[in-house]
C-alpha cells in the first residue's frame, strides 16, 4: 500500500506552535515503520497574509487529494476588521464544506490526573467519557438566504436553519455506528418544542435508529441537554446534535473536563476510493492569541487529534491508544503547561517540553 498522506495546516496563533509538537510525534511513528507523506500549507490569517483569501484554491485541491488535513488553529485579532468574506474561519468552513465533513466527532473526556481541575465537584467528572456527534455541514451556518439587509429605514440580519432529511440521517448514522462500538446509548439533541427543523431532525433519527435496535435511544430539547451536561455528564455517552448546538454544547462539555487544551476532533465525510473516510482532525481549542509565541500553549489537543487521525483514517486503533497512553503518563508525572496549572501544582513545562515528554514516553 502506498504511503498515507497527511496535509499540515498549522494556522494561527498558538497553531504553529502546537503543530510543530504534533510533527515530533509523526516522526516517531515514522521511525517505528509507520511513515507519513506529510506536506505543509497555510490557512486562515496566516493564508490571508501571504494570498489575500484565508484559503487557496490549491490548498483547497491538496486537501481534497490527502487521506488526512490536520488543522492547528485560525483566528485573532489582527483579522477582525476584515470584511467576512475573507475572515480567516471562512478558511476552514470552506474545508469542512467542500471535503462534506458531515460528522463533527468531539470528545470529551476527563484524564484522571485532572480531575480535580474541573470547575464542578469532582464526583461528578471523574472517569467522564462521552462524544459529541455534531452535524458540521449545514443548519444555521449554512442556510440560505443569509446577510444583512435593508428593510424600511432599519438592518435586518438573517440566518436560516435549514435541514434536509438526507443531511440529519447520514450524520445520525455516524451517531448510531459510533455508539454500537461504545455503549450503545444515544441522546439526541434539538429543540423540537419550537423549530421544524427540530421535529424533523426527531423524525430522521427516530426512524434511523429502528435500524440500531441495540442502541438506546433517548431525546432531550438542547437547553435541557445544556442543564443535564453540568448536572450529571456521566448520563451521557454519544449525544448528536446539530451545527449550532453542537458548537454550543461542545464547548460545555469540554470545560467540564478541565481544559479545553486537551481536546481533540475529528471531522468525518463519505468514504473515498481507497475506503478511508475524507477527514480533517483539529483541536477542539482556537488559536488563543494571547498566548501565542511564549511557549505557554498546550500540544495535547493537537496531538490527540492525531491520535483520532490514526483510528480514524488509518485504522490503527493500537497506535492511537498507545499514543492516548503516553499522554495520559506524562500527565501522570505531573507535567503541566500553563493552562493545566491549578492549585495541587505540577511540574511546569513548556510547549515544547511537553511535546519532547510525549514523545519520550512513546518510547526510544
Ligand atoms: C469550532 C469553532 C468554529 C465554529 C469557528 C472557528 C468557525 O467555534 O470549531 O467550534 O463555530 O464551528
Ligand atoms: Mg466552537
Amino acid at each position: 500500500m502506498s504511503t498515507p498522506t497527511l496535509l499540515i495546516l498549522p494556522g494561527d496563533g498558538i497553531g504553529p506552535e502546537v503543530m510543530a509538537e504534533v510533527r515530533k510525534v509523526i516522526d516517531w511513528f515514522g521511525t517505528q515503520g509507520m511513515a507519513f507523506e506529510v506536506s505543509e500549507d497555510l490557512v486562515g490569517g496566516a493564508a490571508y497574509d501571504a494570498h489575500g483569501t484565508p484559503l487557496t484554491d490549491a490548498t483547497m485541491a491538496k486537501a481534497q487529494e490527502v487521506d488526512a488535513v490536520l488543522l492547528g488553529a485560525v483566528g485573532g485579532p489582527k483579522y477582525d476588521a476584515l470584511d467576512f468574506s475573507v475572515k480567516p474561519e471562512r478558511g476552514l468552513l470552506r474545508l469542512r464544506k467542500e471535503m462534506d465533513l458531515y460528522a463533527n466527532l468531539r470528545p470529551a473526556q476527563c484524564f484522571d490526573a485532572l480531575a480535580d481541575f474541573s470547575s464542578l465537584k469532582k464526583d461528578v467528572v471523574a472517569g467522564l467519557d462521552i462524544m459529541i456527534v455534531r452535524e458540521l455541514t449545514s443548519g444555521v451556518y449554512f442556510g440560505e438566504p443569509r446577510g444583512i439587509i435593508k428593510e424600511g429605514n432599519e438592518r435586518v440580519g438573517i440566518n436560516t436553519q435549514r435541514y434536509t432529511e438526507g443531511e440529519i440521517d447520514r450524520v445520525a448514522r455516524s451517531a448510531f455506528e459510533l455508539a454500537m462500538r461504545r455503549n450503545r446509548k444515544l441522546c439526541s439533541m434539538e429543540k423540537a418544542n419550537v423549530m421544524e427543523s427540530g421535529v424533523l431532525w426527531r423524525e430522521v433519527v427516530t426512524e434511523v435508529g429502528k435500524d440500531y435496535p441495540e442502541v438506546e435511544l433517548s431525546h432531550m430539547y438542547a437547553d435541557a441537554g445544556a442543564m443535564q451536561l453540568t448536572r450529571w455528564p456521566k448520563q451521557f455517552d454519544v449525544i448528536v446534535t446539530d451545527n449550532l448546538f453542537g458548537d454550543l454544547l461542545s464547548d460545555l462539555a469540554a470545560m467540564l473536563t478541565g481544559s479545553l487544551g486537551m481536546l481533540p476532533s475529528a471531522s468525518l465525510g463519505a468514504p473515498m476510493a481507497n475506503g478511508r473516510p475524507k477527514a480533517l482532525y483539529e483541536p477542539v481549542h482556537g488559536s488563543a492569541p494571547d498566548i501565542a509565541g511564549q511557549g505557554k500553549a498546550n500540544p495535547i489537543a493537537c496531538i490527540l487529534s492525531f491520535a483520532m487521525a490514526l483510528r480514524y483514517s488509518f485504522d490503527n486503533g493500537d497506535a492511537a491508544t498507545k499514543l492516548e497512553q503516553a499522554v495520559e503518563a506524562v500527565l501522570a508525572d505531573g507535567l503541566r503547561t500553563a493552562d493545566l496549572m491549578g492549585p495541587e501544582g505540577g511540574t511546569p513545562v513548556s510547549t515544547t517540553e511537553m511535546g519532547d515528554a510525549i514523545v519520550a514516553k512513546l518510547g526510544a
